[in-house]
């Protein structure tokens, strides 16, 4: 099986690191072989290459089985004309590939219940969201321009989608739903946004297919406050690509810290994309200490979405479960009694409890 690996920027290529520690342990207890391809995007391939997305990339990644990629983006490059960014880059190869459908999932660790800024009686109902987001569509990929006016300079950048689009995404988020408990909460602003009312007819009729999955529809804004306020209401919720872009950063702290939450992206071309949801992070970057639990969560994604290996993933969450049982925490996620370990040690230690 054949895995293009994009380590990135900032604290990117650390967390990568730590997730093929992982991977390589999965590959000796389970007896099974990945073969690697490095690829560049985002700060690196600009400096190494001028552009934040080389062909080479884009062939290298469609080429594979999956992708594995760990943060791109930093200060260095951010006086670069928006589509020469590190970030046009990750938005570039998930268009090129094709990967309309993001999966985030959000748990809670029960180990992490005090590590949430949260209430202890908000957390103890529990929670299981699954948050699908579109990821090729909306303000992200429509028209962005600007303008000279008499009023100075106008900028927009469009929000639209087609029905089609919508009716894809809407396809994938409800078979989920149905695998799991059959609730999906439709999150828009259908009250304001056109786009947001065409979603709402769309995903309307496609509803009538799925009688068995329990459908709501919620505004963005009491969304936002309803995930806070009682998360456990929630199973899939499905959104455009800007409101789950900002929804998932929110329900990290549900899980405790941003550091915690692996993602899959999905979509029509072979080679899915498995990512953690958190950036770069250069302020923290080379200092050893950043959380490696998504990385390697999101190489648990990378084996049952990408290669239907379901045990050897059970056995990458089994491993994290255990470690966090064991005591061991990285700054992020430090309570009081544990033990805090640096980016390298945790992974080793997750590395270690992968067992058969
Ligand atoms: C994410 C990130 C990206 C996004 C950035 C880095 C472009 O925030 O994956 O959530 O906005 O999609
Ligand atoms: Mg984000």
């Amino acid at each position: 099986m054949k895995i293009a690996l994009i380590k990135g920027d900032g604290i990117g290529p650390e967390v990568t690191e730590q997730a093929l520690k992982v991977l390589y342990a999965v590959s000796e207890r389970f007896k099974c072989k990945f073969e690697y391809r490095e690829a560049l995007l985002g700060g690196r391939a600009i400096d190494e290459t001028g552009v934040p997305l080389p062909d080479e990339t884009v062939d290298i990644c469609a080429g594979s089985d999956a992708v594995f990629l760990g943060a791109v983006g930093g200060p260095k490059w951010d006086g670069l004309p928006g589509n020469l960014r590190p970030e046009a880059g990750l938005l570039g190869i998930r268009k090129a590939l094709k990967l309309f459908a993001n999966l985030r999932p959000v748990m809670l660790f029960p180990q992490l219940r005090t590590a949430s800024p949260l209430k202890a009686e908000v957390l103890s109902q529990g929670f299981d969201i699954m948050i699908v987001r579109e990821l090729t569509g909306g303000a992200y990929f429509g028209e962005k321009k600007r303008v000279e006016t008499k009023d100075g300079i106008k900028a927009w950048d469009m929000m639209e989608y087609t029905s089609r689009e919508i009716e894809r995404i809407a396809g994938i988020a409800f078979g989920i739903a149905r695998k799991r408990r059959k609730r999906i909460t439709i999150v828009d602003k259908a009250n304001v946004l056109e786009s947001s009312r065409l979603w709402r007819e769309v995903t309307g009729s496609i509803m009538k297919d799925y009688g068995d999955v329990e459908t709501a529809y919620m505004y963005v804004d009491n969304a936002a406050m309803q995930l806070i306020r009682n998360p456990g209401q929630f199973d899939v919720i499905l959104t455009e690509n800007l409101f789950g872009d900002i929804l998932s950063d929110e329900a990290s702290m549900l899980a405790g810290s941003l550091g915690m939450l692996p993602s899959a992206s999905l979509g029509a071309s072979k080679a899915c994309l498995f990512e953690p949801i958190h950036g770069s992070a250069p302020d923290i970057a080379g200092k050893g200490i950043a959380n490696p639990l998504a990385a390697i969560l999101s190489c648990g994604m990378l084996l049952k979405y990408g290669f239907g290996m379901e045990k050897e993933s059970d056995a990458v969450l089994e491993a994290v479960n255990n470690a966090l049982d064991k005591g061991y925490r990285t700054a992020d996620i430090m309570q009081p009694g544990m033990t805090l370990v640096g980016t390298e040690k945790m992974g080793s230690i997750v590395a270690e409890n992968i067992l058969i």
